[in-house]
């Protein structure tokens, strides 16, 4: 596919035209359609949640999974993904697990796509994009299955469904996608929470910022969760933010509206000591160990005295993580380049080596953690 520069229009209309290609190509299944606003609905039921403890999820014998790092099995499947051709069937067997697991829990993955892909969400992008921004080098490699890695329509189109996806995966036994989120963005919104409350000597949230707010999903739940506040979401790709700024469009109004802003959340050019939250949720497993740091520099630069970083990411101690089938783990690891840097990587000292304090850390569910840091007063 050619790559899909954001500022020449005909390149766009190819990049659409073989973005719906390579759509269609995934094959004929189609499942029930599911309207979005399910999702914001189930949004508000989790904001309104009341205060209650969290379960506890059962962590496994190991640091982290015996797949990551530098042990022979984690060699032996690097050895396998850096070999070209065995790559490219990865790559796509890993599409194609994705799309057909999504599908299976009624997430209609192509359906979605479609839709998104034929609306006007273009039309956001004049009005998103960033001219100026330098894309880090390792932003721009193939990503996630695309050559063109978050920088890419179709990218943008399937994030929603992969998200749902995610969370579904998260919460197998869950009935539905409502009580998956309930348990995974439900439990993550209550540590971040109950950390403010405790930390925090004025609890009030006014400003928040998701970095890596991808199409908006983090974003709206925050919004609903702390609905006083305004909320910013900030993102790399303007593919992405294009999508966010166009749900949001489409969704309730707000008292206070979403701002999304196209930045590099290493280096955001933001006031220093503007928000009370800054939120990285699913974003580090993404990144190289030096842009994690820099992401946490810069959110302990943007936080006011007693303000909160709340991350949320895969948890290297989850016992479900560290029990995955070799297939599943191999394919997962031929998408996501920064896997090993992300599970050696000492997070919390990282942390408190920006100048964080109270730096706590909650297997919020089965395979994911909420690790919370306040700036000191
Ligand atoms: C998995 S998505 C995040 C999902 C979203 N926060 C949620 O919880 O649903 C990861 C996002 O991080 C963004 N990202 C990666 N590196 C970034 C950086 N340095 N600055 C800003 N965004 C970044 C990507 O563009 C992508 O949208």
């Amino acid at each position: 596919m050619a790559f899909c520069s954001p500022t020449n229009a005909k390149l766009n209309n190819i990049c659409i035209a073989s973005s719906l290609a390579a759509l269609n190509a995934n094959g004929g299944a189609r499942s029930r359609r599911r309207g979005t606003s399910a999702v914001q609905m189930a949004a508000s039921d989790i904001a309104r949640r009341g205060a209650r403890s969290l379960p506890e999820y059962e962590e496994g014998p190991l640091e982290r999974p015996r797949w990551a790092g530098e042990t022979p099995l984690s060699r032996l499947v690097g050895a396998l993904i850096s070999f070209q051709p065995i790559y490219s069937i990865l790559k796509l067997g890993a599409r194609e697990v994705l799309i057909s697991t999504a599908e299976k829990t009624n997430i209609p993955w192509r359906e979605m796509t479609r839709e998104m892909l034929e609306s006007e969400v273009y039309k956001e992008m004049d009005s998103i994009l960033n001219p100026s921004i330098i894309y880090p080098d390792y932003y721009l490699k193939p990503f996630h299955a695309y050559d063109e890695g978050n920088l890419s329509w179709l990218a943008a189109a399937e994030a929603e469904a992969a998200t749902m996806s995610m969370v579904r995966r998260a919460i197998p036994e869950a009935s539905s996608l409502d009580e998956a989120n309930e348990i995974v963005r439900g439990n993550w919104l209550q540590a971040i929470e109950q950390h403010h409350q405790q930390y925090s000597r004025d609890s009030t949230m006014r400003d928040i910022l998701d970095v890596g707010c991808s199409v908006g999903v983090s974003t709206r739940f925050l919004a609903n969760k702390f609905h006083s506040a305004k909320v910013t979401g900030l993102d790399l790709s303007p593919y992405f933010l294009a999508v966010a700024q166009f749900k949001e469009k489409d969704g309730a109004a707000r008292d206070k509206s979403i701002s999304w802003i196209h930045a590099n959340g290493e280096n955001t050019g933001l006031p220093s000591q503007s928000f009370d939250l800054v939120s990285i949720s699913y974003v580090l497993h993404e990144c190289p160990a030096t842009a994690t740091v820099n992401l946490v520099r810069e959110a302990f630069r943007l936080l006011r005295p007693g303000g909160t970083i709340a991350i949320t990411d895969n948890s290297p101690k989850s016992k479900i993580l560290q029990e995955l089938s070799p297939v599943l783990f191999t394919l997962m690891k031929s998408t996501e380049p920064f896997l090993d840097e992300y599970y050696l990587l000492d997070l919390e000292g990282v942390m408190r080596e920006a100048g964080f304090i109270n730096v706590q850390t909650l297997l919020t569910d089965p395979r994911h953690r909420t690790v919370t840091g306040t700036v000191p007063h």
